[in-house]
C-alpha cells in the first residue's frame, strides 16, 4: 500500500481524485470497493482491524469521509444518510433552551426540521435576513448558540458574508454552520472563511447524477467532531456503502462538472435577462445582484442555480414549468440533467405562511451539463408563448 498524498500544496482537482484516499489496501483496487459487510472479524475480543460493525464505520464510508473532508479543508468529516440527517445531528449539538438563528431564505426542510422537530424539543428558533449584518446583530440574544448560514440561499440565491457573520457570531459565543450544498467546496470553503461546521446534502452536486441521497458534516474542531461522531453512531442515520461509493465517484469529477454548470448558468442568465416575459433574474454573477461583491470575494464563480420571476405572476411561472422539454420538472438539483421547479408549491411548500415563505411567481432552475444553446432554446420556447 502506498502512502496517501499529503494534501498540503496539492490543487483542488488533485485532491478530488486522490485526497484522503488511495488504492484499496487489501486488493489494490484503485476505487475503494463497496464493502457490503455489516460486521467485521475480530482477531481477539476487542482487537479489530479498524472496523467492528458497519453502522459505527465501514471502509467505503471511511474513504468518502476522508476524501470529502480534505476538499472542505477539514480534518474531520462524517457521512450521513441524507442532508437532513446531517443537519439533524448538528442541531442535536444544541440543548433545550438554546437559541438558533436561521436565514429567512433557506431550504424549506431545514426550516421545518428546526422549527417542527427541534422546536418542540426546546430549541428557540428565529429567522433573520443574514445578508443584512445589522439584522443579524438584532436577532442575536444572550442564549444564541448557533447561526445557520445558507449561501447562496435556496431558492432566492441571496449571498451571506460567511467571514463577517462568523466574526459577529463568535463574539456572541455562537457556532456558525454553513450549508454548502449550492456552492460545493469547489466554489467556496466555509471553514477557511471562519465557519465552525459545514453541512451538505451530497444528494446534489457532490453525488451529481441524481442517483443517491446522502449528507455530510465537516469541522476543524476535534470536540465537535467527537460529539458528531457519537451522534452518527448513537442515532444511526448512516449511509449505506453503495451510497458512499456513488458520492465518492461524484467527487472525482466535481471540478469539471462545476465549471460547466457555472458556464451554462451564465448562458441561461443572459437569455433570461433579455426576455420580456421575465421580471427579475436572480444569480450572484449579475452585477446588479445585491450580494455580487461578497460573492466575488468568497466564491470562485456564481454557481449553477438560477432563479427568476415572471412578469405574468404565478400563472406564468406554472406555465413555464409545464412547457420546458429539456429542463425536467422535478425537485432536487445539482445533477447532470437540467431541472425546473416551482419552489412555492414544490421544494418550499412546507414554509407557506411562515417567515420563510417564497414568492409564488418564482421559478428555480438547476442548470445541467447539456449543450448551452439547447438549454437556452428550451427556455425561450417556453417563455415566448407568454408574450
Ligand atoms: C440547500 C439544501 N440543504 C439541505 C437539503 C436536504 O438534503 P437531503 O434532501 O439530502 O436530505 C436540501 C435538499 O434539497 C437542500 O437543497
Amino acid at each position: 500500500m502506498t502512502d496517501r498524498p499529503d494534501p498540503s500544496g496539492l490543487g483542488f482537482d488533485t485532491l478530488a481524485v486522490h485526497g484522503g484516499t488511495g488504492p484499496d489496501p487489501t486488493t489494490g483496487a484503485v476505487n475503494t470497493p463497496v464493502y457490503l459487510s455489516s460486521t467485521f472479524e475480530q482477531d481477539a475480543v476487542g482487537a479489530h482491524r479498524g472496523f467492528e460493525y458497519a453502522r459505527s464505520g465501514n471502509p467505503s464510508r471511511a474513504s468518502l469521509e476522508a476524501n470529502l473532508a480534505v476538499l472542505e479543508g477539514a480534518p474531520f468529516g462524517l457521512a450521513f444518510a441524507s442532508g437532513l440527517a446531517a443537519e439533524d445531528a448538528i442541531l442535536r449539538l444544541l440543548r433545550p433552551g438554546d437559541h438558533l438563528v436561521l436565514p429567512t431564505d433557506a431550504y424549506g426542510g431545514t426550516y421545518r426540521l428546526a422549527t417542527r422537530v427541534h422546536g418542540p424539543a426546546g430549541l428557540a428558533v428565529d429567522a433573520a435576513d443574514l445578508a443584512d449584518l445589522a439584522a443579524l446583530e438584532a436577532a442575536i440574544r444572550p442564549d444564541t448558540r448557533m447561526i445557520w448560514i445558507e449561501t447562496p440561499t435556496n431558492p432566492l440565491l441571496g449571498i451571506i458574508d460567511i467571514a463577517a457573520v462568523s466574526g459577529i457570531a463568535h463574539r456572541a459565543g455562537a457556532l456558525v454552520v454553513v450549508d454548502n450544498t449550492f456552492a460545493t467546496p469547489w466554489l467556496q470553503q466555509p471553514l477557511r472563511l471562519g465557519a465552525d461546521l459545514v453541512v451538505h446534502s451530497t444528494t446534489k452536486y457532490l453525488g451529481g447524477h441524481s442517483d443517491v441521497v446522502g449528507g455530510f458534516a465537516a469541522t476543524g474542531d476535534p470536540e465537535l467532531a467527537d460529539r458528531l461522531g457519537f451522534l452518527q453512531n448513537a442515532a444511526g442515520a448512516v449511509p449505506g456503502p453503495l451510497d458512499c461509493y456513488l458520492v465518492q465517484r461524484g467527487l472525482k469529477t466535481l471540478s469539471v462538472r462545476m465549471e460547466r454548470h457555472c458556464a451554462n448558468a451564465l448562458a441561461v442568465v443572459d437569455a433570461l435577462v433579455a426576455h420580456p416575459a421575465v421580471a427579475r433574474v436572480l444569480h450572484p454573477a449579475l452585477h446588479g445582484h445585491p450580494g455580487h461583491a461578497v460573492a466575488a470575494r468568497q466564491m470562485r464563480a456564481g454557481g449553477g442555480m438560477v432563479s427568476f420571476t415572471l412578469a405574468g405572476g404565478e400563472a406564468a411561472a406554472l406555465e413555464v414549468c409545464a412547457r420546458t422539454r429539456l429542463f425536467t420538472l422535478a425537485e432536487s438539483l445539482g445533477a447532470v440533467e437540467s431541472l425546473i421547479e416551482h419552489p412555492a408549491r414544490m421544494t418550499h411548500a412546507s414554509v407557506a405562511g411562515s417567515t420563510n415563505e417564497v414568492p409564488a411567481d418564482l421559478v428555480r432552475l438547476s442548470v445541467g451539463l447539456e449543450t448551452a444553446a439547447d438549454l437556452v432554446a428550451d427556455l425561450r420556447q417556453a417563455l415566448d408563448l407568454l408574450v
